[in-house]
């Protein structure tokens, strides 16, 4: 008899899976998206809505995917974090138009503290942590120093929405397809302070790689200016036009961010991963910033030893002073 030879199932943890992204995600999780098309899934989905998460039950059933093995939908959070292994947190207040990322800060951080007890007990030992809710980096350090026992190294937050939005700025500017387009970095806090930095950034041209500043020359200016505040307030367009915060974007850039962590980033390509600062870059450690990142066998490295001019220093810097007053602020909203 032949047997075929089927990988064990992964659990994946989506928190707010009643909500926009959530709803978007569930599907492209259970498609294989996140962690490839032979790879089985468990999801638990956790929301205080339980009518509506019910209903996004039923509609994963009725999809029939070949690689859902199972879900859980909860309101329970000890129920929803039991045995997972990647953890996907994006429950929270979203914000809206008017608003900055830290003005959902007070009720935000709070859901992270008691859910990062949760994960610490019930989720599987070596689960990986993806915070998706806004403020992301602060939610992320919350939920780090509440859950002492996973490891730094498996609690990340998102930015790969705005990288994905740096790569996809270029590529409408250039006229050339979003996949040739590269090695962008989103430094610092997912906000309005982030820093997209295209002075590393290439295309693929017929025999080889081209610098983007290269190919920018003539327009030099639009890479320091219009590129960067474009990618830092698309999160705010997209509320004012939508009027709501993006969802499908974001859980696309979740499945990218989860799928390069766990199965690797491609040679010669780093991506943006929020993450514990180890000093790199003269980043105080102790803050959760955007860095660049590489990713081989489900561990990311911070890309090290790139040259950082006057300009780039200036907005790295200042991204990080407002990742520190962000903690201050939101260890006021938690003692
Ligand atoms: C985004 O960048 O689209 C999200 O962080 C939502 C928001 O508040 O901008």
């Amino acid at each position: 008899v032949l047997k075929t030879f089927e990988k064990e199932p992964v659990t994946v943890l989506v928190t707010g899976a009643a909500g926009q992204i959530g709803y978007a995600l569930v599907p492209m999780i259970a498609r294989g998206a996140m962690l490839g098309g032979d790879q089985p899934v468990i999801i638990h989905m956790l929301d205080v809505a339980s009518e509506s998460l019910n209903a996004v039950k039923m509609e994963l059933i009725d999809s029939a995917f070949p690689l859902l093995r199972g879900v859980v939908a909860t309101t329970d959070v000890s129920e929803a974090c039991q045995g997972v292994n990647i953890a996907i947190m994006a429950g929270g207040i979203p914000r809206r138009e008017g608003m900055e990322r830290k003005d959902v800060m007070s009720k935000n951080v709070s859901i992270y503290k008691s859910q990062a007890s949760a994960l610490q007990q019930h989720a599987a030992p070596d689960c990986k942590v993806l915070v998706v809710a806004n403020p992301a980096n602060t939610n992320a350090l919350i939920l780090r120093e509440f859950a002492p026992a996973i490891s730094e190294k498996n609690i990340t937050c998102l930015t790969r929405l705005d990288h994905n939005r740096a790569l996809a700025q270029i590529s409408e500017k250039l006229d050339i397809h979003v996949s040739e387009v590269k090695n962008v970095i989103i430094w610092g806090n997912h906000s309005s302070t982030q820093y997209p930095d295209a002075s590393h950034a290439t295309v693929k041209i017929e025999r080889g790689e081209k610098r983007v500043a290269e190919l920018f020359a003539d327009d030099d200016k639009w890479l320091q200016t219009e590129f960067i505040t474009t990618v830092q307030q698309r999160g705010a367009e997209i509320i004012k036009v939508r009027k709501q915060s993006s969802a499908l974007s974001a859980a696309s850039a979740v499945c990218d961010h989860i799928r390069d962590w766990v199965l690797g980033t491609p040679k010669g390509t780093w991506v943006s991963m929020g993450v514990y600062s180890d000093g790199s870059y003269g980043i105080p450690p102790g803050l959760m910033y955007s860095f660049p990142v590489t990713c081989k066998n489900g561990e990311w490295s911070i890309v090290e030893g790139l040259k950082i001019d006057a300009f780039s220093r200036e907005k790295m810097d200042a991204s990080a002073r407002e990742l520190i007053e962000e903690k201050v602020l939101a260890n006021s909203c938690l003692y």
